[in-house]
């Protein structure tokens, strides 16, 4: 049977993007023999309207059924209001928990026709092709005791940075296994010379390492790691990180290349019967209110978020190449919707028009 997707367009200019990702799909299926057993349900916002909850039980048992859930975006000022329980990224939170993705990919891409944009210099990040990984589930955003207690005559609030060797040694792993499909190169990052859970989190790291003796270790503290991140970022290919540190990294790492609407991202759990892991990919911006229902969303941080699954969860690694190339191409071309528009100008374009492009590239493929 056909490999399956899941598609979750969400809110906001969510459904916006997740249209031109269905023009690559079909794309694939047509001209390239990549068939997919694709359905769509509702998450977020549209999910509340329908049903009274932004994730509906029988659409969290699709996403445990599927081989790869494909998310849009959720959330928008309609909801502002609603009740904590029922919140639209609610629908999110309990999608990462039940399947458990403990670990989130945040790759930092540089498309050479767009290395104006960056804060940087231009030879800092022309090329530039790295990999975040940010451990998910658990770290000082989950460790109990927290709260804000009464202490003496005053409040004191209270988190714990709490990492189990079972929870150091899965992520590790799930990077290192990514560093085998790239270069080779990995760099942890923790600060083992102030905290007990980064120097559990070096010693789990090099352990797991032992059974990867083509990849190269090397460790970083994590404030080193953000100058570097930023003085030469080509350095590294794959970096490890916590869930805080990864947080911080990441986002830092994303403005090296750029726009919001170009930024990817995937969340892997646990290998599933198939041995791949259970994974969900979701651009890295929000609904973007601002911008919805006016045609002027960037889709290709959903196209590449579609090109990860081909990767990570198909196997298709020559076909996300390609994708990738046919963007790379589009770019250069001059093709922009309004967020990537530069003092240089350039062909302006609708959401639609974008995925067309693309489309147009890969048919030239
Ligand atoms: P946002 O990412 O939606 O928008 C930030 C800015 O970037 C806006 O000016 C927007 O127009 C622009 N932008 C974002 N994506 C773009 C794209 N593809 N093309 C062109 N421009 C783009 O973040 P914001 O404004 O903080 O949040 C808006 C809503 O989205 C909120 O309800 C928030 O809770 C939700 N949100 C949802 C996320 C998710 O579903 N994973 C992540 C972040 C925010
Ligand atoms: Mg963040």
């Amino acid at each position: 049977s056909n490999p399956s997707l899941l598609i979750l367009p969400g809110d906001g200019i969510g459904p916006e993007v997740m249209a031109e990702v269905r023009k690559i799909i079909d794309w694939f299926g047509a001209k390239r023999g990549l068939a997919f057993d694709v359905s769509e349900d509702l998450v977020g916002g549209a999910a509340y309207d329908a049903h009274g909850t932004p994730l509906h039980d029988d659409t969290m048992a699709r996403a445990l059924a599927v081989d790869a859930v494909l998310l849009g975006a959720v959330g928008g000022p309609k909801y502002d209001n609603l009740d904590f329980s029922v919140k639209p990224e609610r629908g999110l939170l309990r999608l990462r928990k039940e399947m458990d993705l403990f670990s989130n990919l945040r790759p930092a891409q540089c498309f050479d026709a767009l290395a104006d944009f960056s804060s940087l210099k231009k030879d800092v990040v022309a090329g530039l092709d790295i990999m975040i990984v940010r451990e998910l589930t658990s770290g000082v955003y989950f460790g109990e005791p927290r709260g804000i207690f009464e202490e003496g005559n005053e409040r004191v609030g209270v988190n714990t940075q709490r990492y189990t060797e079972s929870e150091i040694a899965r992520v590790a792993k799930s990077a290192f296994e990514l560093a085998m499909r790239r270069g080779k190169k990995l760099c942890s990052m923790e600060k083992a010379n102030v905290m007990e859970s980064g120097i559990l989190w070096r010693e789990v790291v090099i352990e797991v390492g032992k059974d990867y003796p083509e990849v190269e270790l090397s460790h970083m503290y994590a404030d080193n790691g953000a100058m570097q991140l930023v003085r030469w970022p080509k350095q590294f290919d794959v970096i490890v990180t916590d869930n805080l540190f990864g947080d911080l990294l990441s986002d830092c790492a994303a403005m090296l290349t750029g726009s919001l609407g170009m930024l990817p991202s995937a969340s892997l759990g646990a290998p599933m019967a198939n041995g791949r892991p259970k994974a969900l990919y979701e651009p890295v911006h929000g609904s973007a209110p601002d911008i919805a229902g006016q045609a002027k969303a960037n889709p290709i941080a959903c196209i590449l978020s579609f090109a990860m699954a081909l990767r990570y969860s198909f196997d298709q690694g020559a076909e996300a190449a390609r994708l990738e190339a046919a963007i790379q191409q589009v770019l250069a071309d001059g093709v922009r919707t309004a967020d990537l528009m530069g003092p240089e100008g350039g062909v302006p374009v609708t959401t639609s028009g974008m995925g067309d492009a693309i489309v147009k590239a890969l048919d030239a493929s």
